[in-house]
């Protein structure tokens, strides 16, 4: 099943072509707009949805030109509906109605964070139901139990800020350009995970995340510690978030005996949080799989790849009358 999908959620406009049915990526195309947003040090919707319309033609054809398939033979066109931002889910979603209108091709209308939940299947054959999943973004941090396409349990989520956010915090205390996550992991290869003590939530037993203790601490160190050594605090302040993710997704697998944990979204991309994990996983006799880190990030082949298969397991999948949702949550992805 050939499927163009295409993702402009927030600050990512992407377009890939994707083989739902032998899980293969056959294109993936992406136009970053970091350097747009870059002295807001946050996303302008009014500029991402702009700079979506103005790249999505080129990206598609880029794609489709990439798979070598010709639009006649698509099965089906896929756009991420939420959640995001508004006016950024309409410029892509109006435009992939508009193409599957012309084509006379179905619409799919697509869950960003379920196209983060599968995508570990696009590159990993071995990956089968259920598993646990740990998803870390910018927007989002949640322990869910993945059952089958579709059927997801909802078992912890952060209390306040997401994971991301709490990397990009961080790295605008520390003078680093937005998103910080990775120049954050780059910062942190030269530093001393120990040389500055972090606090460690309380363990209250519950799959749940806050961050906002370890934000606090954090800031008061910048402010308050005449030489700091920037590295230091950034290899800290990432042991630290490790440690909090290994011991919860550890405490979900005692729980559930799920036999194989994932870490997707863009905070899974990094390689000390992934060490941390695949470490819990082995102590506790699980595997651990994890997308790499350019499907970890936003991408467009997740939502093509998310679109086809529930498209094949005959699962709700909207239609040209699907309207953008904001804020979608994953347990609340229809299935009829
Ligand atoms: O999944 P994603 O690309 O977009 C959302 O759906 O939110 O995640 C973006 C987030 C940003 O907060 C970014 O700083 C973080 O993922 N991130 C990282 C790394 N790469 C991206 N955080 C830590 N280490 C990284 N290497
Ligand atoms: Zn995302």
């Amino acid at each position: 099943m050939l499927v163009l999908g295409i993702e402009t959620s927030c600050d990512e406009t992407a377009a890939a072509v994707v083989d739902a049915s032998a899980r293969r990526i056959l294109s993936t195309v992406l136009y970053s707009q970091i350097k747009e947003h870059a002295t807001y040090q946050g996303v302008i919707p009014e500029i991402a949805s702009r700079a979506h319309l103005e790249r999505l033609p080129h990206l598609m054809e880029q794609a489709l030109a990439e798979a070598s398939v010709q639009p006649r033979q698509l099965d089906a066109i896929a756009a991420t509906t939420g959640p995001g931002l508004t006016t950024a889910l309409m410029m892509g979603s109006t435009y992939a109605k508009t193409l599957a209108l012309a084509l006379g091709k179905p619409f799919l209308a697509t869950n960003h964070i379920e196209g983060h939940a599968l995508s570990p299947h696009l590159t990993d054959p071995a990956l089968t139901f259920p598993y646990l999943l740990l998803l870390v973004s910018g927007g989002h941090t949640q322990v869910v139990m993945v059952h089958t396409p579709g059927h997801y349990e909802m078992l912890g989520t952060t209390v306040d800020d997401a994971a991301g956010e709490c990397f990009d915090k961080t790295g605008k205390l520390l003078g680093l350009p937005h998103p910080a996550g990775p120049a954050i992991e780059q910062l942190a290869k030269q530093g001393n995970p120990d040389a500055i003590a972090l606090p460690f939530p309380k363990n209250d037993g519950s799959l749940d995340f806050s961050f906002s203790g370890l934000k606090t601490a954090v800031r008061d160190i910048v402010t308050t510690t005449p030489h700091l050594v920037p590295a230091d605090l950034a290899a800290s302040f990432q042991h630290r978030v490790a440690t909090i993710f290994a011991k919860k997704c550890g405490l979900a697998l005692t729980q559930t005996k799920a036999p194989t944990l994932v870490a997707a979204g863009g905070v899974a991309a990094n390689q000390a949080i992934r060490h941390a994990l695949a470490e819990t996983c082995h102590a506790h006799g699980a595997t651990f799989s994890a997308p790499p880190p350019s499907l970890c990030t936003d991408n467009a082949a997740m939502i093509a790849y998310a679109a086809g298969l529930r498209h094949l397991n005959r699962l709700e999948t909207g239609g040209l009358a699907t309207p953008v949702r904001p804020r979608w949550p994953l347990n609340e992805t229809a299935a009829s």
